[in-house]
């Protein structure tokens, strides 16, 4: 894929290929390191727009950030009186860039009418993207292609994204029904792309250099968001890049480690980090003790010393 800055209303991002915001997965720890790989963009967890308005400690915390020009925050809500109390709160004051969830599939988020439920009513989504704009921030909206099976919303919520003031349409290639799972829909992101002149990124099972070539070969997007692909190989940017990694993977599992315990200490840091072993020991092989020690250990050092036996 070509790598090119890209346009962003009145802002710019260096590259199109953009790390993509995951529950749990992209702290503070993660993106930060992430950044020194060489992304154009990266995205928080989403945060409750209410939880920020209301400054829930919990909300406030996903916001942690070394480089807020380089972050978008991702809100979630369907009330737009909320996300625009969000976007100009004193928390996101240093912030540019806002991204507005319109993918969720996890029932808590849908069923209050929130994240990919917006997809069901493009009026009231309509009224929250505008909310967002009317911010000042640069707005862009992180979609997936429908609901069910055979769905495909994805041109006419580009359209109204654009129409309304975004900035930027990401494409999560799937439907809620699919979770995360199945081929991309590459045809709804092409035809999406299309009908529009703000940037359009593409999103889905993009795990390798070919996978992203595939993406935009078959969709013509102007750029890709890596999500699970850069969890399991977190120097797979700089392979898209075309680019030497800075850090070996040792070093960006250290740097993450030591990040981690800085902000949520040594003992809380070992639990966070377990849910990363399986994603960066993955295909290795005759490491299954190496694993179980790891799932066990209680600090930062003891999993540094396990990993060292590994790398
Ligand atoms: C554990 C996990 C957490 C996620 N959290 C978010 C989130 O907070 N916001 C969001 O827009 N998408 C979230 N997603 C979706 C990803 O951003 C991405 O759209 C999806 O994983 C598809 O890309 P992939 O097939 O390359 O993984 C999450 C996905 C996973 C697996």
């Amino acid at each position: 894929m070509q790598i090119k800055p890209l346009i962003m209303g009145n802002q710019s991002v260096e590259n199109n290929v953009f790390l993509a915001p995951m529950a749990g997965y992209t702290d503070f720890a993660f993106r930060t390191v992430a950044l020194k790989l060489g992304y154009g963009l990266t995205f928080t967890e989403l945060v409750s727009a209410k939880g920020l308005v209301y400054k829930g400690q919990g909300s406030v915390d996903l916001l942690k950030s070394d480089n807020k020009n380089k972050t978008s925050v991702q809100l979630f809500g369907s009330q737009p009186e909320f996300i625009k109390a969000a976007c100009e709160s004193e928390e996101l004051k240093d912030f540019k860039f806002v991204d507005i969830n319109m993918g969720c599939p996890v029932p808590k988020v849908f069923k209050n009418g929130e994240g990919s439920a917006l997809l069901t009513d493009i009026i009231k989504a309509e009224k929250v993207v505008k909310a967002a704009v009317s911010s000042g921030k640069t707005i862009s909206v992180k979609i997936r292609t429908g609901q069910k099976y055979g769905d495909d919303v994805a041109t006419e919520f580009t359209k109204m994204a654009e129409n309304s003031g975004a900035s930027l349409v990401t494409i999560h290639a799937r439907v809620r029904e699919a979770y995360y799972s199945g081929e991309p829909d590459y045809n709804a992101v092409e035809k999406a792309k299309k009908a529009v002149k703000i940037p359009v990124i593409a999103n889905g099972g993009i795990k390798s250099v070919k996978d992203a070539n595939l993406m935009i070969d078959k969709t013509g997007a102007d750029g890709v968001m890596l999500a699970r692909g850069a969890i399991e190989n977190p120097l797979l940017v700089c392979e898209i890049l075309g680019k030497k990694s800075p850090l070996t993977l040792k070093e960006f599992i250290f740097s993450q480690l030591d990040l981690l315990s800085t902000q949520e200490g040594e003992e809380r840091s070992a639990v966070l980090f377990r849910k990363f072993i399986s994603y960066y020991l993955k295909g290795l092989a005759g490491i299954k003790e190496f694993k179980l020690k790891l799932c066990t250990a209680t600090n930062v050092q003891e999993i540094k010393d396990i990993l060292s036996n590994i790398f």
